[in-house]
């Protein structure tokens, strides 16, 4: 149902009080304290920690990576800074050994998936049925400092491939890094290039607002100075007769905060003292919100339904879970399926094995038999053989005895004719 909502303006009497709203705000924010999330992308050694450094005038934990490192990974560390009576939780994520790897190709995946995953911390958070989200620590990434290498014609792959692909997910700001070691009219040219490498890639780079009057002029100015050319240093150095944060050559110094040596200020105004409030808004209401959209949609739940209806958590619910249960008793049937078949398969398989068995059970069989019917044939050989040998032997040993007989007959006989001689004698 629509209401026309008519609305009157009154005038009040007298003062009753509540034009002190933005102040119970301001101080109910102060109490609370404020979180800042930085990431830094950039090769091994580009200067992101002097950065860090350099900005925040302190000297965080600093422990250099190697350039061995198989990929790429994120390293957050948290602090808890004091400004006047503000606190600020600010964590600070450090890309170690992004451009090292032979292989560049998914470099961009571990920091797409440390932003979804505190994107997804806040949603579960908000989720949950007794959530917190006031002293929540919000760890969403706020804005990713990208810091490009001074020393080249223009953006490199990896560069233009990494911002596309954080481009939805965070606000960039590029930053042309030890912008000392190039001059003047290079840095000039390289700004050019890499704006319009940027436009025609179609990246989206976080864009200085300029909606409020108070921040429009310096921030639509600064929108022209981007990408910021910096130069970081935690060296303190005598200049006339004050300490700056300056770089030393032989031929002289580097100055981090004169503006005319570079854009170190102009980064340090609209980081910190312009543009935190809408960074830190712009991650809430877009970035998480885009996160969120596509992960609840993806999750089954629509605002409206297919009639253009408005959809209610109930109706969402009970719509996933019918799908849910069709989609479960699908699974089981096929799983059914699968098994039935599977077990048919075996049977075949069981059967074909079963009979392989019996053929050589009946090859082996024969094979035997004709071993069995062989043996036998050469048993009867040799027994016919002992046969014929046993018989030949009988018949020589009655040839021997017969020869024998001969002999002994003749022997007596001449005995007998000698006696006969004898005697006549
Ligand atoms: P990893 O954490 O090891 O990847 O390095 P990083 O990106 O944090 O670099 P880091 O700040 O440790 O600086 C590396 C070297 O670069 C140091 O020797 C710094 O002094 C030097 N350096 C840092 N910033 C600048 C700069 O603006 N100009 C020049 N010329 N050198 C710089
Ligand atoms: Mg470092």
């Amino acid at each position: 149902m629509t209401v026309n909502e008519e609305k009157r303006n009154l005038d009040l009497g007298g003062h009753v009080g509540f034009d002190s709203l933005p102040d119970q705000l301001v101080s109910k924010s102060v109490a609370q304290g404020f979180c800042f999330n930085i990431l830094c992308v950039g090769e091994t050694g580009i200067g992101k920690s002097t950065m860090m450094n350099t900005l925040f005038n302190t000297m965080f934990e600093n422990e250099e990576a190697s350039h061995y490192e198989r990929d790429v990974q994120l390293r957050p560390e948290t602090y808890e800074l004091r400004e006047s009576n503000v606190n600020l939780k600010l964590t600070v994520v450090q890309t170690v050994g992004f451009g090292d790897q032979i292989n560049k190709e998914d470099s961009f995946k571990p920091i797409l998936d440390y932003i979804d995953t505190q994107f997804e911390k806040y949603l579960e958070e908000e989720l949950k049925i007794k959530r917190s989200l006031f002293n929540y620590h919000d760890t969403r990434i706020h804005i990713c400092l990208y810091f490009i290498a001074p020393n080249g014609h223009s953006l490199k792959s990896l560069d233009l491939v990494t911002m596309k692909k954080l481009d939805s997910k965070v606000n960039i700001i590029p930053i042309i890094a030890k912008s000392d070691t190039v001059n003047r009219s290079e840095l000039d040219k390289l700004k050019i290039k890499i704006m319009s490498e940027l436009v025609s890639n179609g990246v989206q780079i976080y864009q200085f607002p300029t909606e409020d009057e108070a921040v429009a002029e310096i921030n639509s100015s600064m929108n022209t100075h981007l990408p910021f050319a910096v130069v970081g240093s935690v060296d303190d150095v005598k200049v006339g007769n004050k300490l700056v944060k300056a770089r030393m050559y032989p031929w002289g110094s580097v100055q981090v905060e004169n503006e005319s040596h570079c854009d170190f200020v102009k980064l340090r105004e609209m980081l910190l003292r312009v543009n935190m409030e809408d960074l830190r808004e712009q991650t809430h209401a877009r970035h998480y919100e885009l996160y969120r959209r596509c992960k609840l949609e993806e999750m089954g739940f629509k605002d409206t339904g297919p009639d253009s209806q408005s959809f209610s958590l109930q109706e969402t619910y009970e719509a996933k879970r019918k799908e849910f249960l069709v989609e479960l008793q699908r699974k089981e049937e096929e799983m059914r399926q699968m098994f039935v078949n599977k077990v048919k398969e075996t049977e075949a398989e069981l059967k074909e094995k079963e009979k392989e068995l019996h053929e050589r059970f009946e090859q082996l069989k024969r094979m035997h038999q004709e071993e069995k019917k062989n043996l036998e044939e050469k048993r009867r050989e040799l027994e016919e053989e002992i046969n014929a040998f046993s018989r030949r032997k009988v018949a020589a040993e009655t040839l021997m005895g017969q020869a024998l007989q001969g002999c002994s007959h003749q022997r007596s006989k001449q005995s007998k004719r000698n006696a006969l001689c004898q005697k006549k004698h």
